[in-house]
């Protein structure tokens, strides 16, 4: 293994709580405004703790024949209940959800990537059909 995106896991996200569920419409208008919603452990819940927790998800789209993905958004999970009592005294945690806005002018491809501090990276994509 040598490669980046070789490190990358991949699974059924009803079995397997670390994939990225993409919630985003199979069609949209060229131009038009829709969300994609990120959630992670929707069948299976994965710890939110100061110890093993989701660090980020990002967002890419990668437009019908064209040569590189482009960058949508990447949420940020800063809270995972520290403190200066120590680990889980804070009650303070972030959830490991976040929706995106965005708009495309020609069908393609949705990639979302997780990271969990514990388990790495994990990713899974959408394929999206633009109507003109
Ligand atoms: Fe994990």
């Amino acid at each position: 293994m040598s490669e980046f995106g070789e490190r990358f896991q991949s699974a059924d996200w009803k079995s397997e709580k670390h994939v990225p569920v993409i919630d985003a419409p199979e069609e949209v208008k060229a131009g038009e405004i829709f969300d994609v919603r990120i959630t992670l452990g929707k069948e299976v819940a994965h710890p939110n703790e100061t110890a093993h927790h989701i660090r980020w998800v990002d967002v890419h789209f990668h437009p019908d024949g064209t040569k590189f993905p482009i960058q949508v958004a990447r949420a940020e999970f800063a809270a995972h209940g520290a403190a200066p009592d120590g680990p889980d005294s804070s009650g303070v945690y972030a959830h490991h959800e976040a929706v995106v806005q965005m708009k495309a002018e020609q069908s393609g491809t949705l990639l979302a990537a997780s990271y969990c501090n514990i388990h790495g990276l994990w990713e899974n994509t959408k394929k999206i059909t633009v109507n003109k």
